[in-house]
């Protein structure tokens, strides 16, 4: 499976964790940045990540801030998209079992390298149910649809 990850200046040793955790795995892992401490602006990279897994570049995203808060926001503002911050794996789950989520986001101020591996992990292996939940996502992405038409 091929996955997109990016991250702003404060998630470098982090990511860097994650992709090689990922690649050991056998991901195939596309990296839109940044690789620079300096500091920079979260969005460029939501919506880098966002784009590529909307345009079916990537299957996944994987996107890293200081909360992964300010990231997710951006990268929801894509259509197509379903990003989510999870610090802990229940929700890491749940948010691929239910909700479909195609963007797991992460803090890196908040989760620790070990915690952060157990979620992605979750994440990657969670196949979405289908069901009743379909039509829930179905829902929340006819919102965008009635915004379009507009
Ligand atoms: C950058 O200082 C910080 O605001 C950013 O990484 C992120 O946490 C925003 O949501």
């Amino acid at each position: 499976m091929k996955i997109g990850i990016g991250n702003d200046h404060s998630a470098l040793e982090l990511k860097a964790e994650i992709i090689g955790f990922l690649k050991e795995k056998g991901y195939e892992i596309v990296d839109f940045g940044t690789n620079s401490t300096e500091s920079c602006d979260y969005p460029i990279y939501g919506e880098k990540v966002a784009r590529a897994v909307a345009a079916g570049e990537v299957e996944k995203g994987i996107l890293i801030c200081g909360t992964g808060l300010g990231i997710s926001l951006a990268a929801n503002k894509v259509e197509g998209i379903r990003a989510v911050v999870c610090s802990e794996p229940f929700t890491a789950k749940m948010s691929r079992a239910h909700n479909n989520c195609n963007i797991l986001a992460l803090g890196a101020r908040v989760v620790g390298a070990e915690l952060a591996k157990m979620i992605v992990d979750t994440w990657l292996s969670t196949e979405f149910e289908g069901g009743r939940h379909q039509r829930r996502v179905d829902m929340i992405m006819d919102i965008e649809k009635r915004n379009r038409e507009k």
